[in-house]
């Protein structure tokens, strides 16, 4: 890339010139990819572009708050509350790859919804060139490639960022002043905390990955990974109070990584772990242990599923 300032110019006036008079819609995911692609197109064509959040209840604690807040510059925003249709959908599915089809499926259709509703003529995405990459291969289906809506017949597909790296888009997102808190955060898969819950994804399997990973970010944050996680992975003995209990057992990962597609796990000192698992056991009363995971990528994805 060349330097940021020129970058962005270049991409507003070609995005500008991509959508001229018509009308543009992007899907939100909080993620610095989306939000940094929405604030590109939004500074080139205005409330001719309205950005979507969809609350699908995977997201991270406070997200959709969050979403709410950074965007409320954009006039045309819409946030459209989806959680019980997510949780329907995923109802007695345990298969990961069935998983990302649910979610991809659903998610869809709530922004053909939206998109429909606006008559929206292009699209607008956050796809980065790792994304790209990855879904060339058979690693794992990434849904925000490839799933698009095919009900809408969009004229265009506008990518501003196809090219990029994460590094690079981060320096894109600070030219744009996007809060430090999206520029700097780290990236979150599309399907959310359903792939950092082994299984079926339940409501209070979600409850206890959305608080673990809430944590783990805050505990990690000066450590600076490239991604902290947490996740839900199956049940375990335990001892809480004077009671036996049969409860979750979270897995803390974290990794450093130049672009997710190798990765090698993060030495973290005893005292920041245990700090971790006394805050993520006291969190759920379902929760019985917390391990952490020294696995690299390869052989080990950097998500669960
Ligand atoms: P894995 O788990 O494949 O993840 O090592 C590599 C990077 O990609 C993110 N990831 C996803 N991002 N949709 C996304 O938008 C997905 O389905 C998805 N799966 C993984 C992951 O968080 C990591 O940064």
């Amino acid at each position: 890339m060349q330097d940021p300032a020129t970058f962005v110019d270049e991409k507003v006036e070609e995005i500008g010139n991509a959508i001229g008079d018509g009308h543009a819609i992007i899907a939100l995911s909080g993620g610095v990819d989306s939000s940094t692609a929405a604030a590109l197109a939004y500074e080139a064509v205005g409330d001719q572009l309205t950005p979507v959040y969809v609350d699908t209840g995977l997201m991270r604690k406070g997200e959709t708050g969050g979403i709410r807040e950074t965007f409320d510059y954009m006039d045309s925003l819409r946030i459209v509350d989806a959680r019980e249709r997510f949780l329907d959908a995923l109802s007695g599915i345990t298969d990961p790859e069935e998983k990302r089809h649910v979610i991809g499926e659903q998610f869809i259709r709530e922004f053909e919804t939206v998109a429909e509703d606006v008559g929206a003529d292009y699209l607008v995405q956050g796809t980065i060139y790792p994304d790209r990459i990855e879904s060339e291969g058979t690693i794992k289906s990434h849904h925000n490639v490839g799933g698009l809506p095919d009900v809408v017949d969009f004229e265009g597909i506008v990518e501003p960022m196809r090219d990029l790296y994460k590094d690079e888009v981060r320096e894109v997102a600070r030219e744009l002043d996007l809060e430090e808190v999206v520029s700097e955060r780290m990236p979150f898969p599309g399907p959310g905390l359903a792939v950092r819950v082994i299984g079926e994804v339940t409501e209070e399997k979600l409850a206890v990955a959305r608080e673990a990973n809430h944590v783990v970010e805050e505990e990690l944050a000066d450590h600076d990974p490239w991604q902290a996680l947490a996740a839900v992975l199956g049940k375990a003995t335990g001892v809480k109070g004077d009671n036996r209990v049969h409860g979750w057992v979270v897995a803390v990962r974290s990794v450093e990584s130049r672009d997710g597609m190798t990765a090698r796990a993060q030495e973290v000192d005893w005292e920041t772990l245990q700090r971790i698992q006394s805050r993520i056991t006291a969190s759920h009363e379902n929760v019985a242990r917390v391990v952490y995971d020294v696995t690299h990528k390869p052989p080990a994805t950097i998500e669960y599923e």
